[in-house]
Parts: C-alpha cells; structure tokens; sequence
C-alpha cells in the first residue's frame, strides 16, 4: 500500500484529511418509499457515530416538526460526530435549523439554467442573492455554513464560480458541488475539482449522485484533485439510484490507496444490516463490500486459492468490515471446498466415500440444484452410515382411478422391519400415493416435502421420468431425493422414500 507522500508525488492532490460527511438521515431518507421514526434515526446516528465519520446531516428540520424533534434528540446524545441540518437558503429554513439546536447548517439554492428558469423562477441575480442572504443569516445566528450549489455539474462554470465566490465573501465555510442527477464521469469531475480547486481556497465538498453508477468512482476522482469532503450515504441509498456509497468509498480509499480515514471500518457491515432492516432498502448480494456475496466463494479454482491464502481472490479481508467469508456449493465447487466443508461439521470421510459425495454434489449442481451445507451433510451422512440401511422400503403400490373419482393410492412399506398398508386418496395419483406413504411414516418421522421437481428426461409415452425432492423434518434437517423410472408415481414414491431414509439416518446418527 502507498501512502498519501507517495500518492501525492504521483500527480494526485489528496488533501491531508478527508472529512466523510454522512448524509443517510436527510437524502438517504428521501430514497423512495423511506421514512425513518426518530427512534431508528437514533439508532443510525449512533452507529455512524461509533463508525467515527465526521459530520452526520440529521434532516432537513424546516420540513416537519418530527425532523426537529429527531434532530434535537440526536443532539441530546452528545456525539462526536458534527451534526448537519439541511436548509434552502430561507430565513424561515435556517431559523428551523436554529430551532433544532443544530451549530451547522448545510444551505442550498439551484443555479443551473433548468432549475433558474422552471423550478425557482429566477434570474442569476436573484439566485446570488438568494444564496448570499442566506449564508448571512446563517452566520449572524452563529452557525457553520456549507453552501451547495445545487445542481452545480450543469451550471455555466463562470455563473458557479461567480456563486462561489460571492458565497466565500459571504462567510460561507464550506463549498459543496452537487451532481444532482449524477451526469459526471471521472474524467469530467478531474476537469471540474482541479479547476475548482485552483479558484479557490475554501474547502470543498462534494455531493455525487449514482444515476449511471459512477458516483463513488466521481468521489474517488474529486478527492484525487484535492476535494477536502465527501457526502455520502450507507449502502448508496438516496434520491431515485442514491449518492455515493459510504462504505464503498471509506473501503476503496482504504485497500486501493492506503488512505486511512480512522473510522472503524469492522462496523461497516453491520451499519449496513442496520440500515437495510430499518429503511425495507435491501442490499443485492452482489453490493460490494456489504453484499451477500461480497466474499462468497463457490469455483474450485478460487476456493483452492482462497483455502490457502484469502488474498488471491479477495481484495480485502471480510474481517475488515466486519463481514464473514463464504464457501458455496454448486456445480463448479472443488474438492478443496467440500474439504474444508467437511471438516468445519468434523465429518470424516475415506478417500472412496469422499468421492462418491464429491460426485452427488457435482450432479446436483449439474442439474441446477443450489447444494446447501444440509445437503453436503445429508448426503455425507448417508454415505458413511455402514450398512447403507434403508429403513423404510417400498414393497407394494397399487392405484386406482376412474371417471368422477378421486384417485385412491394404496401402498405397502416395511418399516424397520415392520409391514405397514393403507390407503389414500389425492387430487392425482401421485398426491393419493405420498398422502399415503405420509400416513404410514407419521409415527416414525414428521416429514415436509419442501421442492418437487419432475422432469422427463427422454421423449415419447414410455419417457424415463426423473423426480428430484427435498424434504425437511420437524428438527430443520433437510435432505435431497432422487429417483428414475419409467413410471411418474413409482419415480415419486422412491425419490420421497431416497430423502426420507437420509433424514431418518441423520436423525439417528
Ligand atoms: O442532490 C442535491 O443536489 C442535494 C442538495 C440538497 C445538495 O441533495
Ligand atoms: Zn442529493
């Protein structure tokens, strides 16, 4: 890893800190379908707090009494985190401000072309106006000012400067440039922060919206040409696709570039989880970072490497954020992982057992089945049990079915040693027979059929079926079954009975 002197040789202006400006709370909120009671705001406050990011935007108090409220028992913890509370560039919007007894106020006003001429109605006079009596105000009540420029990415860069500037001289302490609707690219926001950056010596922030999925790598850019802050939001969440993702970039700026911000990023993922229960927002698996799969490993090329050192398929430890590292089954799973599977549930197998289970999850994985661990032990157990018992055997099945009726299944099983018969009907043959056969095991095992697959595996009226089940009993064990015959209600039964047996063995074992 490379240090900010070395980076800093290399044609990058990092800045000596970085302040993480978290803004969960108030645009994180606005994510569609989000509202958050003052109590989860708390909750969240306090982990972004314990996370140690510098600045938290607790809302946007001139929007309703309950933002006061939340944002006065935020203030009631004591943090240390500096906390923000949003406003236009009002009187009326800084005194709510000063009513949640907020020392920071983060002001804005539109000046691009579209938001002065259909959404503010104003000429560029009015707008500087507008931002300078604002950040006035703010600062004759005592308050630290940062002044956005909302929608700035599509402003004429001499009217954003000129904005700018009259916001420095206004006593502004922070400038802050949002990308509203997310239309940077690297490239273009490396243009637009070096030339800001040469015109200026106030800090400045940024605010970069995801619309096309760039917003963390538009942040990353900004501080390379120098910006001092970054907004952003745990998991992304935001306005329509969100801002730029804390933990994305804190990480990013972490493993790529050395740069250790001091939070403690172990808390990450479980910010993360906290965030995604409270705001319904749920992370895909494939999020980096705090996705499912962010250290899921399933191919045996990977696996081996990962078994003998994480690092070849991991750009950073799960560890580091508080995460934890996955092996996967499934069709393209090495010996290596069933391995290291195996031993972690302390199952011994010879070398002629491992392989037969090795070969069943490479088949069920073949035939598009996920492989779960209860699976892996299922199917290990039933392999080691010596004698291969089969305590429940088929040994009679007859159906009868005619016009009007329902279909009546009777069957015959020897169970541990013991002859059993009834009768049963179902909505077809093959219901009346597993109705059956579940009347018959009720007092050895309670059995649920979870998955039923049946597929015709050749063609024509005499077409060979193969029936693939997974059952699962009252102790949550679950075990596969399968079987292959040219009849659809014997395929059924066997497959049932294959599963059942394995539960019965695990169950015994
Ligand atoms: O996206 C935006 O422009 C904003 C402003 C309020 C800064 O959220
Ligand atoms: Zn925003």
């Amino acid at each position: 890893m490379q240090d900010i002197e070395t980076l800093k040789q290399q044609n990058m202006n990092l800045s000596d800190k970085i302040y993480i400006f978290d803004t969960t709370l108030r645009d994180g909120e606005q994510t569609p379908g989000v509202a958050l009671t003052v109590d989860e705001k708390i909750q969240i406050a306090t982990k972004l707090n314990n996370l140690g990011v510098d600045k938290i935007e607790v809302g946007f108090p001139a929007s309703s009494q309950g933002e006061i409220e939340s944002a006065k028992q935020i203030k009631a913890l004591d943090l240390n985190s500096t906390l923000v509370g949003l406003a236009r560039s009002l009187k009326r919007d800084i005194d709510a401000v000063l009513d949640a007894d907020l020392g920071y106020v983060h002001t804005f006003v539109g000046t691009s072309p579209l938001h002065r001429d259909y959404k503010l109605k104003m000429s560029k006079t009015e707008i500087i106006d507008t931002a300078v009596s604002g950040i006035e105000y703010a600062k004759d009540h005592g308050l630290t000012v940062e002044f956005s420029a909302e929608d700035g990415t599509r402003t004429e860069r001499d009217f954003l400067f000129e904005v700018f500037n009259q916001a420095v001289s206004a006593g502004a302490d922070v400038l802050d440039v949002p990308d509203t609707v997310g239309i940077l690219t690297p490239i273009l926001t490396h243009e637009l922060i070096t030339d800001i950056k040469d015109n200026f010596k106030t800090p400045i922030s940024v605010h970069f919206h995801n619309d096309f999925g760039l917003a963390t790598a538009n942040t990353l850019t900004a501080i390379e040409c120098g910006a001092n802050q970054a907004h952003v939001t745990v998991n992304g969440l935001g306005e329509r696709t969100g801002n730029c993702s804390l933990e994305e970039l804190v990480m990013s700026l972490k493993s790529a570039y050395g740069v250790d911000l001091g939070l403690d990023t172990t808390r990450l993922y479980s910010l993360s989880n906290l965030v995604g229960r409270l705001t319904g927002v749920k992370m895909p698996v494939s999020k980096p970072i705090v996705g499912d799969n962010a250290f899921a490993h399933e191919s045996g090329i990977h696996v081996h490497g990962i078994l003998n050192n994480a690092s070849t398929y991991e750009p950073m430890s799960p560890e580091m954020v508080g995460h934890s590292r996955r092996i996967v089954l499934g069709k393209h799973t090495g010996a290596n992982a069933i391995k290291s599977k195996l031993k972690e549930y302390h199952i011994d197998l010879n070398s002629e057992q491992f392989d037969k289970v090795f070969a069943e999850i490479k088949s069920l994985g073949d035939s598009g089945k996920c492989v779960t661990d209860d699976d892996l032990i299922a199917i290990a157990i039933t392999e080691i049990s010596s004698a291969r018992e089969t305590p429940i055997v088929i040994k009679g099945l007859s159906i009868s079915m005619g016009a009007n009726v329902s279909p009546t299944a009777t069957v015959k099983l020897e169970i541990d040693g013991v002859e059993k018969e009834t009768a049963s009907t179902g909505v077809g043959p093959v219901d009346a027979a597993l109705n059956a056969i579940s009347d018959l095991i009720h007092d050895t095992i309670d059995i649920d059929l979870e998955e039923y697959n049946l597929e015709a595996i050749t063609g024509g009226t005499d077409a060979l079926a193969e029936v693939f089940v997974i059952t699962s009993d009252d102790e949550g064990n679950k075990s596969t079954g399968r079987s292959t015959n040219q009849d659809i209600v014997m395929a059924s039964i066997l497959a049932v009975l294959d599963s059942m047996n394995k539960l019965l063995l695990i169950k015994r074992a």
